[in-house]
């Protein structure tokens, strides 16, 4: 019985270490109730309603898309959060306004019925430094939610007629981010830019540093200047860059940390709730010793360096040996073997 359970979770991906972006917001146990430190979600949901700007801080893998995902996510009412998908984009756009202005017009756009003739002339014009034409793309635009209802939608229709050549400056092109941004707001939500997994962006390029002070000086001061919220993500290590942080710091005004977990029952937690996800209510001790589950938490806090990325990672190839040999549950010994693997 116990080990049909972990063939089922096994078959399911229930320990998957990089779900598809809707799934992290259904795995989410907030932050807030692991800990009992301030509520990182309740922060971000303030910062959103009152379109505040606001950088999420955290180590790779630590959960910082996790959050941005559970509180910007399709139930996010009020607000209509762009989620702008910077990390399959070319790297220099990152620096360069009116790519990133381009960026935020075509996902906006997207989410309506535009013909795909028309829509991608109008972008290919609003965004002059396109490098990669939409179907080679590698991931696909979505927005944070299902906020665009049919009359919102027919009024950004207007704003940016399929025949419409879109302007080819930096400048003109943020005027028409601002116009379809206020279009939102009419319709009494708040427009939230969100720019998560930054570094991802940066990082596909070998000019790494440089690309990212473009984005940081150049491009988020002219977001500031935006009708909307603005919710960045970055992984902890570039704040250890003076002149990158002095550079957020004059942009951005609330700072989120990513909190780390600080016992066994907090992991413990975010385990059990992938199999309640897949398996349906029970006790994490029917899938994995606590045994096990205690050295998870152990090395969450040395080797892992705070990555839940790391602990469901190895999670889940403990559980496909725990399959292979016919194991009842996940032992101390499995989460050795997957680490040393
Ligand atoms: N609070 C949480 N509750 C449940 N699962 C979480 C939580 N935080 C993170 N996770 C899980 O940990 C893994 C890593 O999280 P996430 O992708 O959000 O990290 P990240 O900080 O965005 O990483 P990166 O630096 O690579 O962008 C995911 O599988 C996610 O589901
Ligand atoms: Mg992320």
């Amino acid at each position: 019985m116990s080990h049909q359970v972990l063939l089922d979770l096994q078959a399911a991906h229930a320990f998957d270490a990089a779900p598809l972006r809707h799934d992290l917001g259904v795995y989410h146990v907030p932050f807030g109730e692991l800990t009992g430190v301030d509520s990182p979600e309740d922060r971000l949901r303030g910062v959103a309603d009152r379109g505040e700007r606001t950088v999420v801080v955290g180590l790779p893998g630590s959960g910082k898309s996790s959050l941005i995902q559970h509180v910007l996510g399709p139930a996010a009412d009020g607000v209509a959060p762009i989620l702008v998908p910077v990390s399959g984009e070319p790297s220099d756009l990152a620096g360069n306004v009116q790519g990133v202005a381009g960026l935020i017009i075509q996902t906006i756009v997207d989410h309506d019925n535009f013909p795909e003739r028309d829509r991608t002339t109008a972008l290919e014009s609003a965004a002059s430094t396109r490098l990669v034409p939409p179907s080679a793309r590698t991931s696909r635009l979505s927005l944070g939610g299902a906020w665009m209802g049919a009359e919102l939608k027919a009024a950004v229709n207007k704003q940016v007629p399929p025949t419409l050549e879109l302007p080819r400056t930096a400048q003109a092109s943020l005027e028409v981010v601002d116009q379809l941004l206020t279009i939102i707001k009419a319709d009494e939500l708040m427009p939230v830019l969100v720019f998560d997994d930054t570094d991802r962006w940066f990082r596909g390029d070998d000019q790494h540093e440089r690309t990212a002070q473009a984005f940081f000086t150049r491009v988020l001061p002219e977001l500031r200047e935006r009708p909307a919220g603005l919710v960045v993500s970055m992984q902890s290590s570039y704040l250890d860059d003076d002149t990158l942080s002095g550079d957020l710091r004059a942009t951005i005004e609330t700072r989120i940390d990513i909190p780390a977990l600080t016992s066994t029952e907090a992991l413990a937690r975010v385990l059990r709730s992938r199999i309640v996800a897949h398996a349906g209510d029970m006790a994490l001790s029917q899938v994995i010793d606590q045994v096990a589950v205690e050295r998870l938490f152990d090395l969450y806090q040395t080797d892992f360096t705070g990555a839940l990325r790391d602990v469901l990672r190895t999670t889940h190839v403990a559980l496909t040996e725990a399959c292979n040999s016919r194991f009842p549950t996940v032992t101390v010994e499995l989460i050795d073997q997957a680490v040393s693997w």
